[in-house]
């Protein structure tokens, strides 16, 4: 583990807590602040098939339409909290769950697609090349990782908070707690040149003025 790595451990620390105390208000404007039609649009034509994986799946918001195209779906999160919530949104017996903390996992199965939304902004830039790593891992040959995600223009909803690392935000809660996230809003060819990097190939667009999809092959693969 590199010193930077060492070092994002306490933010990405400091960010499951608060995604597990805002777990019961995670659903709250989810409709509201996400374009869902938009954003299920952009997905509609990657590929979503065969034995899916979803990473940091939250209260499910994303998992029934994972389970629609998926042969079998492993729905997976770091919190208890939102995993038990989106046990009780989805009730095929088809879908499993199971508790993943993204950064002390080792795949021990292998998937046709990992899926993930609104989690790669969360992933701190030096953990991102362990991050993808652990998706090759995670992929039979051929496999496909397809995400979705907020854009830069997302800054101007946010509270930055100084850093010498990955930029970090402020979230608060209802109760007024204060939290910290991690929250890296990439451009949707920057991303794509990240990726490049780390030996994927990645098609990655701007869907509307926020967010992004993208669907991504290991190199390898193509070789
Ligand atoms: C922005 S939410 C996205 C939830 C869901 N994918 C969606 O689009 O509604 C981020 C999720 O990441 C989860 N999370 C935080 N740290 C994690 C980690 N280390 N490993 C896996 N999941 C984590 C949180 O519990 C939360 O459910």
């Amino acid at each position: 583990m590199t010193g930077e790595a060492h070092d994002s451990r306490r933010w990405l620390d400091q960010q499951l807590a608060y995604y597990r105390a805002r777990a019961t208000e995670y659903d709250e404007g989810y409709q509201r602040r996400m374009p869902i039609p938009t954003l299920r649009k952009a997905i509609a034509d990657l590929p979503i098939a065969g034995d899916v994986l979803e990473l940091a799946c939250g209260t499910g918001q994303w998992t029934p339409l994972l389970a629609e195209r998926a042969r079998t779906l492993t729905a997976s999160d770091a919190a208890p909290e939102m995993l038990e919530l989106a046990r009780q949104r989805v009730l095929e017996p088809s879908v499993r769950f199971e508790q993943i903390d993204v950064f002390n996992w080792q795949p021990r199965a292998q998937y046709d697609t990992v899926f993930f939304a609104f989690w790669l902004s969360h992933v701190p830039s030096d953990r991102m090349s362990e991050f993808w790593h652990l998706l090759r891992d995670a992929l039979r040959p051929g496999g496909h990782v397809v995400f979705l995600d907020d854009g830069p223009a997302k800054v101007q909803l946010e509270e930055p908070l100084a850093s010498d690392g990955s930029p970090l935000v402020l979230r608060r809660l209802r109760d007024g707690a204060k939290h910290c996230a991690v929250k890296v809003l990439y451009g949707a060819d920057e991303l794509a040149g990240v990726l490049a990097e780390l030996s994927w190939e990645a098609r990655v667009r701007m869907v509307d003025g926020h967010h992004l999809a993208g669907c991504a092959t290991w190199r390898g693969d193509c070789q």
